[in-house]
């Protein structure tokens, strides 16, 4: 049975800034936990801290028994810890098979094409040419790519910031089958997502963030009525109202 990812008391600071205070959570195994909150609440910053980008002023983040914070970004990458970013980060002037490649760095071996094919076809791109140019993909197909990139080093853990940003409602539904069909897998996966609908068709449970500390905690269901959460971020979404 793979481990949970779990923070506990986590802190970070950018200077005179609290990104985050006190933030305690757990990414289990085979579940998807949406990360919720307006701009700025330190959704992204809590991927950073986790995958060794962000150092923690408190707290500390472990996957089961094993201490990442503390530990160099590659080794917490080589744990089992893999994301995907908000802004698109690929090799764009790579073609798909490299940056694939790239993200199978730590698997020993080349990357066959099989392999290769394989994590598209997890991704939900099968049809992606291995030798196309990353930055001539349609942009919906780009942040599938990302998916795979990050799937491509056989992550226990997968963090998604924002992945359906740009995209459109058919490439959104057949996103959110993707996030199930990892997890079903036994991935576990935290979703950094605006869209309710997302969240509500693909998380077992969230977390909602604001000024970077935990404003609650439940499921899409029990979120999406709560009234400090509607007050602070869900009143500005219409399909809540
Ligand atoms: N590298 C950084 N340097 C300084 N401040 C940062 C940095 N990254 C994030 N912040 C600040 O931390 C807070 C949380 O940002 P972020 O985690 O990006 O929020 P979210 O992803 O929820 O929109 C914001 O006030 C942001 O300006
Ligand atoms: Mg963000």
């Amino acid at each position: 049975m793979p481990d949970p990812l779990i923070l506990d008391g986590v802190g970070v600071r950018y200077g005179g800034v609290i990104a985050l205070c006190d933030v305690s959570l757990t990414v289990e195994p085979g579940q998807t936990l949406g990360l919720i909150g307006p701009n700025g609440a330190g959704k992204t910053t809590l991927i950073n801290a986790t995958t060794g980008i962000a150092p923690l002023a408190t707290g500390t983040i472990s996957l089961g028994a094993l201490r990442l914070n503390g530990l160099p970004a590659h080794r917490i990458a080589r744990a089992g810890i893999a994301r995907t970013y908000q802004n698109i980060r690929l090799f764009g002037a790579l073609d798909v098979r490299t940056n694939l490649a790239a993200g199978a760095y730590a698997q020993p071996g080349t990357l066959s094409d099989d392999a290769a094919r394989a994590l598209l076809e997890r991704a939900g791109v099968p049809h992606l040419a291995l030798d196309a140019l990353a930055s001539a993909l349609p942009y919906g197909d780009q942040r599938r790519l990302e998916i795979a990139r990050a799937l491509a080093a056989h992550p226990s853990i997968l963090m998604l910031d924002e992945p359906a940003a740009g995209m459109n409602p058919t490439e959104t539904a057949r996103l959110v089958e993707t996030i199930r069909t990892l997890a079903r897998d036994g991935i576990g996966i935290l979703l950094i997502e605006h869209d309710m609908t997302l969240v509500r068709a693909a998380c077992d449970n969230v977390v909602v963030l604001n000024f970077g500390e935990v404003l609650a905690r439940g499921t899409p269901a029990e979120i999406a009525r709560n009234p400090a959460v509607i007050e602070a971020y869900l009143g500005t979404i219409e399909e809540i109202a």
